[in-house]
């Protein structure tokens, strides 16, 4: 126990200092709590094998989830549609680590380094949407995505509604030393109700959390992380 707080502790302040390469067993707490970031990233082989392709409007051919998520997407756009009125589109969902690998160096081309560029797109591994289990979602009248996104009705309400649907806003604006990455309205993560029901009542972070969980010692899953890069 006191190794895994102190992993949890280093984790918290310290990313990129150091890093496993896991697989998918050794980052999943328990249903659908799965921890990825700079420090804890996924194997190059891992596919979820379950992904499928939400039916909700789509900016891009073939955006892809975990089954699980891609219902609960469903269900969080048509009551966006119902109760609001408001359109959202899914733009990115699943992503390969090759498909990461190829969208992080396009980012270090165009900011000039790696330090830069992983404020904003998470290296090869260390990327949710390997999980099958994030999508980066938008308007239709917005093209991109940007930070302008948490401002609009849309972001406002996907914000304050998107765990009724087992999603959190996975990296909001304060927490950038804690999560590694800027604010980012556009990306949500699937975890459950349970969970996004309480993340959201706390406010905080998926990596405090989880590091709460662990000392409080609710959490019994066992949460191991062996490096099979070797
Ligand atoms: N933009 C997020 C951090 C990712 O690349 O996974
Ligand atoms: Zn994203």
């Amino acid at each position: 126990m006191f190794n895994r707080i102190v992993a949890i502790i280093c984790m918290i302040l310290s990313f990129g200092q150091f890093s496993f390469d896991a697989g998918i067993d050794e980052i999943n707490l328990g249903g659908n709590l799965f921890l990825v970031n700079r420090t804890y990233k996924l194997d190059m082989r891992y596919v979820p094998e379950d992904l499928i392709m939400p039916n909700v409007l789509s900016t891009s051919e073939q955006v892809l989830m975990r089954k699980e998520a891609a219902l609960a997407l469903e269900k969080l756009f048509a009551a966006a549609q119902m109760e609001q009125g408001f359109v959202l589109h899914a733009i990115s969902g699943y992503r390969s680590y090759h498909t990461q690998k190829t969208i992080y160096n396009r980012k270090i081309d165009r900011v000039g380094s790696a330090k830069r560029a992983q404020k904003y797109v998470a290296p090869p591994g260390a990327s949710e949407h390997q999980l099958g289990l994030a999508m980066d979602i938008g308007t239709p009248n917005r093209a991109g995505l940007n930070e302008g996104f948490g401002e609009t009705k849309e972001g406002i309400w996907v914000n304050e509604n998107a765990h009724r649907f087992g999603f959190i806003i996975r990296y909001k604006r304060g927490w950038e030393e804690i999560t590694g990455y800027n604010y980012e309205p556009w990306h949500i993560r699937y975890v459950g109700v349970e969970h996004a029901q309480k993340i959201y009542e706390q406010d905080i972070p998926l990596e405090e959390y989880i590091g709460n969980l662990y000392a409080s010692k609710e959490y019994q899953v066992e949460y191991t992380v062996k490096d099979i890069s070797e």
